[in-house]
């Protein structure tokens, strides 16, 4: 079904198998989307990661290139590329790991919500298909509106009844990456050094940091709150902007897809302690899905953590995003049972 000839095949085959007795954990991860902006340099990245046995690249377009370029790295994953809806399946069968990039990217002038139309299409025949092919498997989705394409492929995988909340994540780790480097510039810090909780969505004022938690502890004067919070919030556009055309974040995105993918895989791999921010179902606040921190482990997030204190900023912010958010997810609800 992939796109080498059989020996090859077998060949690849064996390889994984030898691989996987060395002692890795060896997880199975597909990229949908994979010959794309973050898709291809995400693929890269996913290639180096010890975690990783089989890499499976899904696009409609060009996966024969991207495949044959990222199999020649000499990292530990086996890498096969798959071509066009007949190769869907074959692509998802067996994954652990399913990462989704697909879809179109923002021009300047345009919302994420724009999107929605095009995207909301794609991300839902890819989960049917993983509903179909590996229904125990971990998802990241990336594919813009997240704040929309997470309820919908919940709605995918309920319809085939196969939901598992703690399993569908919508990827936010971009924003939290991007406070990091924003934050660590203002207090003069190594990035590596400063974790940002960002809760809520990933849209506009959805996008909401916590800088009343970061660590190291800090303070920061009004107008440097209100200075990195707008940035925060404002990071995607200022990349669409600087691209002019060209689309959006790609790069930092293939980072942050692989940072977060990473933590996902060490969960499953069963190790302690591992807390990331994610765009998930949730109890948290009244809203049905809200970016928070979660603990990532064997079974996905299994556990949702609450958003600590927040300060009268933070507060303030929290009830727009409630309200924007309440419009939103009614709004995706009534799109959703319209695709239907
Ligand atoms: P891109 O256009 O460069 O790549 C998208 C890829 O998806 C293309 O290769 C395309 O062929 C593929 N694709 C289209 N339809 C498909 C289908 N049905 N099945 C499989 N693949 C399909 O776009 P990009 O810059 O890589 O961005 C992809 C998406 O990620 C966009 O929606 C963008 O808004 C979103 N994004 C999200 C975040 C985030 O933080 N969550 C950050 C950046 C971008
Ligand atoms: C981002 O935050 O960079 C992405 O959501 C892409 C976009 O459209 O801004």
């Amino acid at each position: 079904a992939h796109l080498y000839p059989p020996n090859l095949q077998n060949s690849c085959l064996r390889q994984a198998k030898c691989r996987a007795k060395g002692g890795a954990a060896g997880f199975k991860v597909a990229i949908l989307g994979a010959a794309g902006g973050i898709g291809q340099p995400l693929a890269m990245l996913m290639k180096i990661n010890p975690l990783v046995s089989v890499l499976h690249l899904y696009d409609v377009v060009n996966t024969p290139g991207v495949t044959a370029d990222i199999s020649h790295m000499d990292t530990g994953a086996v890498v096969r590329g798959f071509l066009g809806q007949p190769q869907l399946e074959n692509a998802l069968t067996g994954m652990d790991l399913v990462i989704i990039p697909a879809g179109v990217p923002r021009k300047p002038g345009m919302t994420r919500d724009d999107l929605f139309n095009i995207n909301a299409g794609i991300v839902r025949t890819l989960c049917e298909g993983i509903a179909k092919c590996c229904p125990n498997a971990t998802v990241n989705l990336i594919s813009n509106p997240v704040n929309s394409t997470v309820p919908i492929a919940a709605e995918v995988f309920k319809k085939a009844g196969t939901y598992d909340p703690k399993k569908l994540l919508g990827v936010t780790m971009l924003d939290v990456v991007r406070a990091n480097t924003f934050v660590a510039e203002v207090l003069g810090l190594d990035p590596r050094d400063v974790d940002v909780p960002v809760v809520g969505g990933h849209a506009g004022v959805t996008i909401l940091p916590l800088l009343s938690q970061v660590k190291p502890p800090c303070s920061f004067t009004q107008e440097e709150t209100e200075y990195l919070t707008n940035r925060i919030q404002n990071g995607g556009t200022e990349v669409v902007e600087a691209k002019a055309g060209a689309g959006s974040a790609t790069l930092s995105m293939a980072y942050a897809a692989v940072k977060f993918a990473d933590a996902c895989l060490r969960g499953l791999r069963g190790d302690a302690g591992v807390v990331e921010c994610a765009f998930v179902a949730s109890q948290v606040t009244e809203l049905p899905f809200f970016a928070s921190k979660v603990r990532l482990g064997r079974q996905g997030a299994e556990e949702i953590f609450q958003l600590g204190p927040l300060n009268e900023y933070e507060s303030g912010l929290f009830c727009l995003l409630h309200l924007c958010f309440q419009d939103w997810l009614g709004e995706s609800e009534e799109r959703v049972s319209w695709k239907h």
